[in-house]
């Protein structure tokens, strides 16, 4: 058993990690020690602060450990395959956790693993970030059906992605609003379709940030190019228009919440104003992704 994609499972089993992962924030030591003497293995060839950090703080609760390997630091980073990699580690260690570049390298690590595999971010999707979230998002507004989140910035998009996949078994709206010309993952949105196949759940693609902000419960923004792309003017010209500003916030209703998977690049998708708002939730959706992965790490290696 893995934890690769949100689209992997039913409503029911993420509603039990939701709520495994509220029970063990409101009584953190609701896991005791269940993983003692188990290992995580984080192999990660991008760079990381929260999914590093709540996966090796999250296994030391839990009783377990975690050891940290780069490419720099590897013989990843030496020509060593992915495979051969993989399958010495599973000699090791417990479970691995992941953050790779490409969807069919967490999948090409699931294959050789003789342990489960978390998917800590792909340029695909990103969905310990969406369990974080969508424990979030449920805090303060007391449920997640009906919900109208419209996010702000690429279309196609790993946070996006995840989001398909987990919106329409939750009943939350998802609107998406980019720069015109672009379109949704055609994966993640035939998933998505299918998930909502009994609710006819279908997301909304917008260009117009004002039209999105109107009736949003939350207004969710992230980084316009990810980390190891280097933007062009062009390119950065076409998403300012898709800044989530004080002003776009004015446009919203006065409860909505401002989200951001972080790290924020600050004034460019969002505005220091709006990120260190009252309406902003960023910190405590940091602060969830330790409960949630608490949660995820139980029903995987517990
Ligand atoms: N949101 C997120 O995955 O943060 P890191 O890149 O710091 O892990």
């Amino acid at each position: 058993m893995h934890f690769l994609s949100l689209g992997d499972f039913s409503h029911k089993e993420l509603r039990d990690l939701l709520d495994h992962a509220s029970e063990l924030k409101a009584r953190p030591t609701a896991g005791g020690d269940a993983l003692r003497g188990k290992t995580l293995a984080l192999v990660f060839l991008k760079h990381s602060t929260r999914t590093r950090v709540s996966f090796e703080a999250g296994m030391h609760q839990l009783g377990g450990n975690a050891i940290y390997l780069s490419e720099d630091t590897s013989q990843l980073g030496r020509g060593e395959t992915i495979a051969d990699t993989v399958k010495t580690l599973s000699r090791y260690v417990d479970g691995i956790a992941a953050r790779v570049f490409g969807h069919e390298q967490i999948e090409e690590i699931a294959q050789h693993a003789g342990v489960p595999v978390i998917n800590g971010l792909t340029d695909f999707n990103h969905p310990c970030q969406i369990l974080a979230d969508l424990m979030t998002i449920e805090e303060h507004l007391g449920s997640l059906r009906g919900c109208r989140l419209a996010f702000y910035g690429a279309a196609d998009n790993n946070i996006v992605n995840s989001f398909l996949h987990a919106c329409p078994l939750f009943g939350v709206q998802l609107t998406v609003c980019s720069p015109p010309g672009q379109a949704l993952n055609p994966v993640a949105l035939a998933a998505a379709r299918k998930a909502g196949e009994n609710n006819a759940w279908e997301p909304r693609l917008t260009h117009d940030p004002a039209e999105a902000a109107a009736d949003a419960d939350v207004l969710y923004t992230d980084v316009w190019f990810s980390m190891h792309e280097t933007p062009s003017e062009e390119g950065l010209a076409a998403y300012r228009p898709y800044q989530v500003n004080e002003a776009l916030m004015a446009r919203a209703p006065a409860s909505a919440l401002f989200m951001h998977c972080m790290p924020v690049h600050r004034g460019e998708e969002a505005t220091d104003g709006v990120a260190d708002s009252a309406q902003s939730v960023i910190f405590d959706e940091a602060e969830n992704r330790l409960h949630a992965q608490k949660a995820v790490l139980l029903s995987l290696m517990g």
